[in-house]
């Protein structure tokens, strides 16, 4: 049955991807966005580039907002115009080392931004949620593959995690106050690749903090090599081992999480993580992606990176079992469709 959705943060990369999947299910959909991590619409009034080549992906359209959390006289403005059934609430600042940097930027935009979006969403009577969290609240992991059971908030080593974390907190304890209140958080792990059609991608701002994009940028003659953080980890190859998830999983990942958030019995906020459950290494990433571009990616051993841990793994079985999802797109469609994007958008949307 297809929903009114109100995708924050919609212009996004994680954002675009979700919104092809919420209109190819027959969805309504919102977005708001500031734009502030996005490129902007050329013309005044018109849509963000990636929300563009998003109906052109679906043949549908969409509805755009171009404002911030912050603004609450907007937000009450937007939900007055439209009868929304849930909110998916992405939109956040999200560069860990800038958060170090700018704690009160990141503190007030994710946390403040998101306290706004509770209240008028209170107040205008939707209280249907799906979060945008991160395998981040899990800190140093405790064990692996790291389960929702894991404890959150330890060890949590920057002001951007410690923003998912307190926000999940707000929503647990909102959910325990009111039980009107459907709340699904998604800790997401490493999200990469891109749409099949090489429309819309991950289009980062200056020099890129995530390997894959910096990977892509190498690749595309953007950077002359990558710097590997570390070769002397407890792994199998001595560098960092991530989960990365394919973005259209991801994507996924929130459609089925309308579908429970609408079951009769779903109540309260539930935690699922979204991973494959597979470990990959900095190493076999670059030679998964050497192997999609056809050439050599260069790379040279450099120091750890402070806050960086040896390996996160999710589990994924509770996703599986509750929300009937599964990640399917593995390792050499992750980079191939990476690959696809930044080759035909060589500056991303610019
Ligand atoms: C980071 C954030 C996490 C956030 C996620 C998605 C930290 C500690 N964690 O995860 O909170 O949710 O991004 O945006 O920053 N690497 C290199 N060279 C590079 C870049 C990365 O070797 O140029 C290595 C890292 O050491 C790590 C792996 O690649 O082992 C993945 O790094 P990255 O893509 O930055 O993701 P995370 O650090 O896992």
């Amino acid at each position: 049955m297809g929903r009114v959705v109100l995708v924050t943060g919609g212009a996004g990369y994680v954002g675009s991807h979700t919104v092809v999947e919420l209109l190819k299910a027959d969805h309504t959909v919102i977005v708001v966005d500031n734009c502030v991590n996005a490129a902007k619409a050329t013309e005044g009034d018109g849509l963000p580039p990636a929300l563009e080549r998003v109906q052109k992906i679906t043949g549908k359209t969409l509805t755009f907002h171009e404002l911030s959390l912050l603004n609450r006289q907007a937000l009450v403005n937007v939900f007055s115009k439209y009868k929304v059934d849930v909110v998916i609430h992405l939109a956040a600042l999200k560069a860990v080392g800038e958060s170090v940097e700018k704690p009160l930027a990141y503190y007030a935009n994710n946390i403040t931004g998101t306290l706004n979006l509770l209240e008028v969403m209170s107040e205008v009577g939707v209280k249907s949620l799906i979060f945008s969290s991160s395998a981040t609240v899990y800190g140093v992991p405790q064990y692996l593959p790291a389960d929702e059971k894991h404890p959150t908030g330890v060890g949590v080593t920057n002001p951007y995690g410690q923003t998912k974390y307190v926000c999940e907190q707000i929503m647990k304890d909102l959910a325990i106050a009111d039980k009107d209140w459907r709340i699904v958080l998604l800790r997401y792990f490493n999200p990469v690749g891109s749409h099949e059609s090489g429309l819309i991608g991950e289009d980062p701002n200056g020099i890129p903090n995530n390997l894959v994009p910096y990977i892509s940028q190498v690749a595309i003659g953007r950077r002359p090599h990558v710097n590997v953080f570390g070769n002397d980890y407890s792994t199998p190859d001595g560098t960092g081992v991530r989960d990365y998830i394919h973005v259209v999983d991801l994507a996924l990942g929130h459609e089925v999480a309308i579908a429970k958030i609408f079951q009769p019995d779903f109540t309260g906020a539930k935690a699922y993580n979204l991973g494959t459950g597979m470990g990959i290494s900095v190493l076999e990433m670059i030679n998964a992606f050497s192997k999609a571009c056809g050439k050599e990616i260069p790379y040279k051993i450099v120091g750890r990176r402070e806050g960086d841990v040896a390996t996160v793994v999710a589990s994924c079985a509770l996703a599986e079992k509750e929300l009937n999802w599964k990640a399917t797109r593995g390792l050499d469609q992750m980079c191939e469709d990476t690959w696809r994007w930044q080759r035909l958008n060589p500056n991303g949307f610019s």
